[in-house]
């Protein structure tokens, strides 16, 4: 029988293969909707049930329909989950309270009131408008805004878990940095481009999401078209407690690879 070391090696191996030869891409016209006790309409983009080497997290994409503590017209929103890693450390604990469903003005009048939604100093902020989105100094993109920032906490939030950190904006036939650093998704807003990730391209439109899987694995962002490119990026705390664990997990932010499109 195999001992638990050797076990151990043989896992690190697989580990190595399974994110090597993982999807990068979750393409938004192919996505698997579904009904859930949460949304009327629901599908998973990011996630490890299909496939994606995630560090315990997932993107889900999700529709509430008018009428569903809403107002005329669908709302369409994106959702950045560490449920996988929360569940598999046992920390994690979903409690259903009602079901997803047509406004019940009763239940409406019962609920209280939203107080830190327009950021009270000493509270947790859970809304940003498009006009107050922060316009940084650095240079890796055309422009970067941002919004709950790098690590969470910027803008008044407290997002340590999951963060939708920034935009990136890519101007027409530009690339972006070439780096590495641990895991962060993309979710395409506006235009179509491609990624280098690891030495393979991918392709990508608006409405798709691609994965920088965990690791350090080398990516680039390009705009080949005519059109600004916009990208909504994610990231998740896990990746700072482990860069704390080992300096290897520390970004790089110079040329290890690619780098074409007028170089
Ligand atoms: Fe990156």
């Amino acid at each position: 029988m195999q001992d638990f070391y050797s076990a151990w090696l043989k896992q690190s191996e697989s580990i190595e293969k399974t994110v090597a030869d993982a999807p990068r891409v979750a393409k938004g016209k192919n996505l698997n909707w579904m009904r859930t006790r949460q949304d009327s309409k629901a599908a998973l983009m990011i996630a490890p049930e299909l496939g994606f080497p995630t560090g315990g997290s997932l993107l889900m994409r999700a529709e509430i329909p008018p009428g569903w503590h809403t107002g005329k017209e669908p709302v369409s929103y994106l959702s950045g989950l560490a449920w996988p890693l929360e569940a598999s450390v046992y920390m994690g604990r979903m409690e259903q309270i009602e079901d997803a469903g047509p406004n019940d003005l009763a239940a409406l009048a019962k609920a209280p009131g939203e107080e830190s939604q327009y950021w009270p100093t000493d509270g947790r902020r859970i809304a940003m408008h498009e006009e107050q989105f922060e316009l940084s100094g650095e240079t890796k993109h055309g422009a970067t805004y941002f919004l709950m920032g790098r690590n969470g906490k910027q803008n008044g939030f407290k997002a340590t878990a999951a963060a939708i950190s920034s935009i990136f904006v890519d101007l027409p036939h530009s690339k972006s940095h070439s780096h590495a650093h641990p895991e962060a998704y993309l979710y395409a807003l506006q235009g179509s481009g491609y990624s280098e990730i690891g030495g393979k391209r991918h392709e990508w439109d608006q409405g798709d999401a691609v994965h920088v899987p965990p690791g350090m694995m080398h990516h680039q962002h390009f705009n080949p078209n005519d059109t600004d490119m916009k990208e909504l990026r994610f990231e998740f705390g896990i990746r700072y407690w482990l860069a704390d664990q080992w300096k290897g997990y520390t970004t790089i932010d110079r040329h290890m690879k690619a780098t074409h499109m007028d170089d």
